[in-house]
């Protein structure tokens, strides 16, 4: 019974000729890892296949490519003894069963030859250690030593031998473990989170590259806050992104306290995660009020306030992005921008005048949309008569944002009138009039005194001109 389940996994094409290669070489092959996992959960269809072979992976690898119809290439990786091949939609990586043993300054471990068990032992969790057999003979058995299909159940992470080991040999390990209980909404077990706890230090060995992988892993998850509350549990958090550390706690002077933004932060995460699908956003979510702890200030009149948190936190996300070796691109641009427009319209959404809405179109651009699904999640009040007052004011921002759009097109604004006209117009090299000019249309415009459009621009730069004593050489 449990054998028909199980041979249900394998019924992509590729394993019948894993088998016969397995066969004819008379090896004893096994699909481990992810993909028993994800079957086992109905995570959809896997993209990659973990095979490991009691002998050489790469000689597996190389006879089933030759029996395959599309005699695919075998990529070889001679340092780890691995090999890969593509075949349709699947990609297949062979490994020799192998035991381990790390150094203090490496997750690159020194590897032999050894038993399944043994390359069961290495593994990291429970559920990740669960081998399906390919062999003709025990087609589909499963070989599970350390109850992963239990765990599976329990919706428990658990390390197969003591995980002071196993996390102190491979740290990246802790990340892992984070990130599984984050995609799976599963449980750390208690002495596997004391011993992430306990090893926390060991976390510098891991390039930052291999960190932010797992963060954006949790970031795409449905609740990621699962995943930073226990990264902050255990100690990881202050070790990656002491930004959203310094945004816990509540201070209270002469009675007066503020929100803790660490756990409103992580609120406006899930939040946005309900909402949208792009880490980008997501990350802007997290980020939005890093600027809040070092521009926290209390005065006797106006209480606690965080004066330019927006402008400082943008700035600060150019250096958290470059610390953790994250590209430095247009993602980042975008997350930079978001942090600096957070508080725009909730601004607006006490009282929303024309001018506003279009001088918000016109700073966001494009990603007007993004802001205000931001700021939307931004609203955490636990109190139902704010709540609803917010969102409905928001509302009413959004129908103003399209009006104004629809009206006035100042999403993506170029002046109507360009510098070079300027200069022809009044027969000038360029000079700081010309910037003055163009300024001075783009701000009639946002107000709303003059419309977009070319001849209200033109005679307004004729007027302007005029105030700061140019005369045109030529007129329409
Ligand atoms: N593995 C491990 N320790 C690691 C990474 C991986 O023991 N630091 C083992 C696990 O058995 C894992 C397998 O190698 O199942 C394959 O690793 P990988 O492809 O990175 O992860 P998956 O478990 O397949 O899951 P995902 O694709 O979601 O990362």
């Amino acid at each position: 019974m449990q054998d028909q389940f199980f041979k249900e996994a394998l019924t992509h094409k590729v394993f019948e000729y894993i088998t016969k290669a397995t066969d004819e070489l008379g090896l004893d092959s096994y699909v481990i890892g992810g993909f028993v996992r994800d079957f086992i959960l109905k995570r959809g269809n896997a993209k990659d296949i973990d095979v490991v072979t009691i002998g050489s992976g790469i000689e597996l690898a190389q006879k089933v490519a030759s029996l395959l119809p599309n005699k695919p290439k075998v990529q070889v990786f001679k340092t780890y003894g691995t090999a890969m091949l593509r075949f349709n939609d699947i990609e297949v990586e062979f490994v020799g069963a192998r035991k381990e043993s790390y150094t203090e300054e490496s997750r690159n471990p020194e590897v032999s030859a050894g038993t399944l068990q043994d390359d069961q032992d290495r593994r990291d969790f429970t559920i990740n250690a669960l081998a399906l057999s390919l062999n003709a003979k025990s087609f589909g058995k499963l070989l599970d030593p350390f109850d992963g299909i239990g765990d599976l159940d329990r919706k428990i992470i658990r390390t197969p031998l003591n995980p002071d080991i196993t996390y102190s040999d491979d740290p990246l390990r802790m990340m892992r473990a984070i990130r599984f209980a984050t995609q799976l909404n599963f449980t750390i077990e208690k002495t596997s989170l004391d011993a992430i706890q306990s090893n926390v230090e060991r976390i510098k060995i891991i390039t930052k590259e291999r960190i932010v992988d797992e963060i954006n892993k949790i970031m795409a998850s449905p609740k990621p806050s699962i995943g930073f509350l226990l990264l902050e549990k255990t100690g990881l958090l202050n070790k990656i992104l002491p930004e959203l550390i310094a945004l816990k706690g509540v201070e209270e002077v002469e009675g007066q306290t503020h929100k803790d933004n660490f756990y409103h932060t992580l609120e406006v995460v899930d939040n946005i995660s309900e909402n949208t699908n792009d880490v980008w956003l997501r990350w802007a979510a997290l980020l939005h009020d890093i600027g809040k702890a070092p521009t926290k200030k209390f005065d006797k009149r106006n209480g606690w306030t965080f004066h330019s948190h927006e402008f400082v936190g943008s700035k600060m996300v150019y250096k958290l992005f470059k610390r953790l070796k994250m590209p430095l691109n247009n993602k980042m641009k975008f997350v930079q921008k978001m942090v600096l427009l957070s508080s725009r319209p909730i601004v607006l959404a006490s009282e929303v005048t024309d001018s506003a809405v279009r001088r918000l179109i016109f700073d966001a651009g494009d990603d007007i949309d993004s802001l205000m699904t931001l700021c939307e999640a931004d609203i955490t009040t636990k109190n139902p008569k704010k709540f609803r007052r917010y969102h409905k004011n928001f509302e009413i921002v959004r129908q103003k944002i399209k009006e104004v759009e629809e009206r006035d097109r100042v999403r993506n604004f170029q002046p109507p009138i360009t510098g070079e006209e300027i200069m022809k117009t009044f027969n000038l090299k360029p000079c700081r009039e010309i910037g003055q000019i163009k300024e001075a249309i783009k701000e009639a415009i946002l107000e709303g005194e003059i419309p977009n459009e070319y001849e209200a621009s033109y005679n307004f730069m004729l007027q302007k001109a005029k105030d700061i004593g140019l005369t045109a050489q030529t007129e329409i």
